[in-house]
């Protein structure tokens, strides 16, 4: 029935690189420059319906209730790659709404595009294994092909022109190493450069960009070990390691990309010393302000409380590792 009218919802959580994407090996099949690693948060959700209209040709696309003109044409750009997979030409209706701020970097596109793939295909009567959701979903953005599953997830740099090698697998479920993530929330707006550009900006102009890519396959395999052995020291040196070695490189772009604020740099301060102290604790940041604490359990209420009282912070949310994207019935209960 759902098939029929060409209507599916899907719901897909954020994610967070513990070892970071940045920069492209090719800019039109999105595919990265570095394989990277992930963890996928629970709580922070993007539900996504998508319906097609067969005797339409436009888009109508609504985000948080909005029609944002930037984000709708990335929207159609993908919805083009679903028709011409399906061999159709229908205008589609999307209705995306996020339980979280978008665009401030907490990933709203990685988990934006993994819904919008899974609903998207399912409404188009397409039926794609796992993996070549989150490949469609990279075309997207490329975090987004993360989201496509829960836990620890790995993305893979490809080698391939065509890009069919370029995707992610699960590495360890949610519950197998129940790790808890504390957003620092420092800024409410967009922020100024994103992702895209900033990666295009410092593989043009900065001087580490060579030195950024030598060394990316060493970080994962310390990365994938510690994550076998649920070492959380080896993680976290490696973690914080490769946050700081991509802002690095974004540093020293012409002009210096500078994601951070006051309240960031305050905060990866206390992080440092919650950890010195024996708090079983690593920070990581993105493409924006927001500063990331990731945490054993036990340690949960001790990291939530102390960056609660950094000057600047304006919230804090805490997450759980997720599950992977999936679709929803329409009482909106998984499929
Ligand atoms: C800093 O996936 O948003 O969050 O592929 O251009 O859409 P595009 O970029 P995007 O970049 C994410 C960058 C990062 C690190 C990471 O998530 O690995």
């Amino acid at each position: 029935m759902t098939m029929e009218r060409h209507l599916a919802t899907a719901q897909a959580h954020p994610n967070i690189a513990l070892v970071k994407y940045w920069g492209k090996r090719d800019v039109e099949l999105n595919l990265p420059a570095v394989g990277s690693l992930s963890i996928t948060l629970d709580r922070l959700c993007t539900r996504t319906t998508v319906r097609f209209v067969p005797d339409r040709r436009e888009d109508r696309i609504r985000i948080g209730g909005h029609e944002d003109a930037t984000a709708a044409a990335r929207v159609s750009t993908f919805l083009d790659l679903l028709r011409q997979r399906a061999g159709v030409a229908w205008g589609a209706e999307v209705e995306s709404t996020n339980n979280f701020p978008t665009a401030a970097g907490l990933a709203s596109s990685a988990s934006g595009f993994a819904a919008l793939a899974v609903a998207g295909t399912r409404a188009l009567g397409l039926d794609l294994a796992p993996m070549e959701l989150s490949e469609l979903a990279r075309r997207g953005s490329g975090s987004a092909a993360r989201s496509l599953f829960g836990g620890f997830v790995e993305w893979a740099r490809g080698v391939r022109a065509d890009g069919r090698d370029s995707v992610a697998r699960p590495l360890l479920g949610a519950q197998e190493w129940p790790l808890r993530v504390v957003i620092a929330v420092t800024a409410r707006g967009a922020k100024e450069t994103g992702s895209s550009a900033g990666m295009r900006r410092s593989a043009e102009t900065s001087p580490f960009q060579s030195a950024w890519l030598d060394h990316q396959d060493a970080d994962l395999a310390v990365a994938r070990t510690a994550i076998a052995r649920r070492d959380f020291a080896a993680l976290a040196e490696v973690a914080e390691h490769s946050c700081l070695k991509m802002h690095a490189l974004a540093l020293a772009a012409r002009p210096g990309l500078i994601y951070w604020n006051g309240a960031t740099v305050e905060g990866l301060q206390r992080v440092r010393a919650l950890r010195r102290a024996g708090t079983a604790v690593f920070f990581t940041i993105d493409a924006g302000p927001q500063l990331k604490a990731v945490c054993l359990p036990d340690a949960v209420t001790t990291v939530a409380q102390a960056l609660r009282e950094v000057p600047g912070v304006l919230e804090v949310i805490e997450c759980g590792l997720g599950e992977a994207a999936a679709l929803l019935d329409e009482a909106g209960a998984a499929a």
